[in-house]
């Protein structure tokens, strides 16, 4: 992206490896001319630069205190520990009319995420135009297991074990999602907020199709997402998962009929998830 659209590109990391990373990739892509790479924390190692665009893609995993966890994930307690240091710094080192655009996961209950507000109130103080796209979420059920399991890899702890602790800090924040969440906001004149929710708004050109994948390859989690790779349901937006889902199988009982039953025991949340994270490609548009 840099080599394509930027005059001159500083990217950030505090992990040196990163770095070197980061140096190699640049150099591969035919871009060393225009990209340096510095080592350090954040906006310290640019303090007194400033940019048209700012693009980053901070670490957001919920964390709890007690776990060890690789720094590229972990965002702290409640995942926002070096995004919000992000949204605060970000206004210092944009130019006018310059952006930021950060892509993460961020907790929420049922209804939204929770950082809406808190960011509002950094934005507004700032007179920022943003643009705020959520596109999907992933029941926190579901990825506990998940992100527990990446836990036990670098703590003396089991999964199951460390599964309990993201479990009882969810619980405490009174979190059931995590969302993914796409932010974008310029330096403006003038605070401007627009929140584009994608988690319903399937159209009916959206055809829902089924998709065949090898069903003995690896499943995410808890041998759920077995049945994921038989089916995949669209919603036209009007119709709850679990409608397109019925007649998916009554479409096509002989592949899918004996699935069935399993299948209407998803609770609708692990069925949106599996959907939306996983086939969003395979949705044919006409
Ligand atoms: C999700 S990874 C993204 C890596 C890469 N920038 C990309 O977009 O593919 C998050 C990165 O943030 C880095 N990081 C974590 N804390 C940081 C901090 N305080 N300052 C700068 N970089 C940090 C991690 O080392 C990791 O490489």
């Amino acid at each position: 992206m840099a080599a394509k659209l930027a005059e001159k590109c500083i990217g950030v990391d505090i992990s040196p490896e990163a770095c070197r990373l980061a140096t190699l990739n640049a150099a591969l892509n035919g871009a060393s001319d225009i990209v340096e790479i510095k080592n350090g924390n954040l906006f310290e190692p640019v303090e007194g630069i400033t940019f048209d665009a700012i693009y980053c893609n901070p670490p957001f995993l919920p964390v709890p205190d007690e776990v060890r966890f690789p720094t590229s994930g972990s965002g702290g307690p409640d995942g926002l520990d070096i995004v919000r240091r992000i949204w605060k710094e970000a206004d210092r080192f944009l130019r006018k009319n310059g952006v930021g655009t950060m892509w993460f996961q961020a907790l929420g209950n049922d209804i939204a995420p929770f950082w809406l507000g808190e960011f509002q109130a950094i934005a507004r103080q700032n007179e920022w135009s943003v643009r705020i796209l959520v596109s999907s979420r992933m029941p926190l059920s579901f990825q506990a297991q998940v992100v527990a399991e990446t836990a036990s890899t670098v703590n003396s702890r089991d999964a199951a074990d460390l599964c309990l602790l993201w479990q009882k800090l969810y619980r405490d924040l009174q979190a059931t999602f995590l969302y993914d969440c796409l932010l974008w906001f310029q330096k403006a004149d003038e605070f401007n907020l627009e929140v584009h929710n994608l988690l319903s708004t399937w159209t009916q050109h959206d055809i829902p199709t089924v998709i065949e994948t090898d069903v003995n390859s690896r499943s995410a989690a808890n041998g759920r997402s077995w049945l994921a790779r038989k089916l995949l349901a669209y919603s036209d937006g009007h119709q709850s998962v679990h409608d397109i889902l019925q007649k998916l199988i009554e479409r096509d009982p002989e592949r899918l009929g004996r699935s069935a039953e399993k299948l209407l025991s998803l609770s609708l949340t692990e069925l949106e998830y599996l959907e939306r994270n996983r086939y969003i490609k395979h949705v044919i548009r006409h």
